[in-house]
């Protein structure tokens, strides 16, 4: 017989006014004796996203390892997933740590339910679109992760982050260094535009809704993050679209002088067909409403990646029953 989980209340025993005082003086959150159950919530909100985005890399940089051009370039893959995994097992943890039933959480929970980007509900299914997931996907992570390394007031969670830091900079080197070599074939070259062109958009949705349409309060207040999401975006274009222009691919953003900051330079946002990985560029923008609804169906691969995680755990208690 289970009972049930203790509440927020329960485990965090500080007023939001303590967790102020606490922040204003200059001093981290170490645990739950320094919690409010707001901030609980949102510490566990923001974790769980970072650690599902890590886990459900996993078999998403799997499947296109499958056609890594030769076995050492495959290893090269392989650690990059390894990497992954230890990322996705430091969020949990700490979810752990804050009383959250982490079996239920990554092994019984509804796909759909799951918190991760959009993106990677889209196959990649290609060495292409392995290196260019490197080039972006991860750079997104690693600008969003920098973000709450340097302004997380969570202690345990931001001295974890050093060593992942480091490693996202070494699977964005491995996605560059690629890119940069296949471009020097236009064969290779015009097959990483082709998969270029359906994921660059989609790492801009990445960062989710545009300031304007969207109040952060809390998550900024507590430090759960430092920047905006328009912010976080400019810092992901700042370090994409010059790499892309250097190697002579084309991205729908440029950096506009007059204003100081990267435009986007397509219909934002737009529709999407997944299963043939193309912007429905000609339709025009549509609203974020939309893009919601979609991000909230998931996409393509959401069943099949989650449902590969949790087959062992799942096949273990069916043995058990
Ligand atoms: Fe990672
Ligand atoms: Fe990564």
């Amino acid at each position: 017989m289970s009972s049930s989980p203790p509440t927020l209340e329960e485990l965090a025993p500080r007023s939001e006014d303590e967790v102020r005082e606490h922040l204003a003086a200059g001093k981290l959150v170490e645990g739950l004796q320094h919690m409010s159950p707001e901030y609980l919530k949102g510490i566990r909100r923001i974790l769980t996203v970072s650690a599902d985005t890590e886990l459900i890399s996993a078999p998403a940089y799997l499947r296109a390892a499958q056609h890594a051009p030769a076995l050492n370039n495959f290893g090269s893959a392989i650690s990059i997933i390894q990497d992954e995994l230890a990322h996705a097992h430091i969020g949990y943890s700490l979810l752990a740590d804050l009383g959250v039933d982490t079996n239920a959480l990554i092994y019984e929970r509804e796909p759909g339910a799951f918190k991760y980007p959009y993106a990677f509900d889209v196959a990649l299914d290609s060495w292409y679109e392995m290196v260019l997931a490197n080039a972006l996907y991860d750079q997104a992570g690693f600008v969003l992760l920098s973000d709450v390394h340097q302004s997380s007031t969570f202690g345990p969670w931001k001295r974890a982050l050093a060593k992942v830091d480091k490693e996202e900079t070494f699977h964005l080197r491995h996605g560059r260094t690629w890119v940069k070599k296949l471009c020097a074939d236009p064969r290779d070259k015009r097959e990483l535009q082709r998969s270029l062109d359906w994921m660059f958009i989609l790492t801009l949705e990445w960062f989710g809704l545009p300031d304007a349409q969207k109040r952060h309060g809390i998550q900024l207040e507590y430090g759960f993050k430092g920047m905006t999401n328009d912010e976080l975006r400019q810092t992901w274009m700042a370090a994409v679209v010059p790499f892309m222009e250097d190697v002579g691919l084309d991205v729908p953003a440029h950096h506009d002088a007059e204003q100081d900051r990267y435009v986007i330079d397509c219909p934002f946002p737009t529709r999407f067909d997944a299963e043939a990985k193309r912007w429905m560029l000609d339709e025009g923008p549509t609203s974020w409403d939309e893009v919601l609804v979609r991000w909230k169906g998931r996409g393509p691969m959401n069943r099949d990646y989650v449902t590969r995680l949790q087959r062992g755990y799942r096949e273990r208690c069916e043995a058990t029953a």
